[in-house]
């Protein structure tokens, strides 16, 4: 049954605007959203919380096959909650979103994770917003998306959205966090960040939002022969 639950798997780096276009597309559809970033970084918070090593892996592991996280979804704003806890602005930090990234190159943390991830695939549909969507969680899915963008840009986007929340970070900083990331991403032995080979590749350096809304829409549409 599930699987003929309908995915569109949207992949890319940070910072690439994959949260944007994602939750654009889950509101055009009426379809569910699975955030696959915001689970590692409950994960990475729960394990700073409990001062578990960033490379413990039997730990980690262990730590991602019991953690006690819900996505709450009764109103417009996803609220992620940790044992109960609205975690939603804590997950967001630079620190926990390292930390994530560093627990994410291991490979018994991902296969611990595979099944929740897959278990968000509900009818009517699917959009679903990582490093491995449609690389590893959803091989078979009908869409694939992803989006690529220079680091520079990233950066400076993350910068502005920083700014918007009056958070007064170092462009060099944040450039450097970004770069630090995807390297560790795209490098890891495990599930490494790159597009699937039947992945359509969007390159938003310099598209608006709406221009990568209105390309995906043409391709979904395409594709699922809407
Ligand atoms: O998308 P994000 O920035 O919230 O993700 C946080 C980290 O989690 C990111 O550095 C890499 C990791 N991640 C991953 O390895 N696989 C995914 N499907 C999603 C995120």
């Amino acid at each position: 049954m599930n699987k003929i639950v309908p995915v569109i798997a949207v992949d890319g780096p940070s910072g690439v605007g994959k949260g944007t276009l994602c939750q654009a597309l889950a509101n055009h559809f009426s379809w569910h959203l699975l955030d696959s970033g915001a689970i590692y970084r409950v994960l990475a918070l729960s394990a700073l919380r409990h001062q578990i090593a960033l490379d413990d892996e039997n730990q980690l592991a262990q730590l991602a096959l019991n953690l006690p996280l819900t996505f709450d979804t009764s109103e417009a704003e996803v609220k992620v909650l940790l044992d109960g806890l609205d975690v939603s602005r804590d997950i967001r930090t630079e620190e926990t979103g390292g930390a994530a990234s560093q627990v994410a190159s291991l490979n018994q943390v991902r296969r611990a994770l595979l099944q929740r991830q897959r278990d968000f695939r509900q009818a009517p549909g699917l959009v679903a917003d990582g490093r491995d969507m449609g690389t590893v969680v959803f091989t078979d899915a009908p869409v694939k998306i992803f989006l690529d963008a220079s680091a520079h840009s990233r950066a400076e986007r993350r910068m502005k959205q920083l700014q918007e929340k009056q958070n007064h970070a170092k462009f060099a900083e944040i450039l450097q966090e970004i770069t630090a990331r995807d390297e560790r991403d795209r490098n890891r032995t495990v599930a490494p960040l790159k597009p699937a080979i039947d992945a359509l590749i969007i390159d938003t350096t310099s598209l608006s939002i709406q221009d990568v809304f209105n390309q995906s829409i043409t391709y979904i549409s395409e594709k699922l022969a809407l």
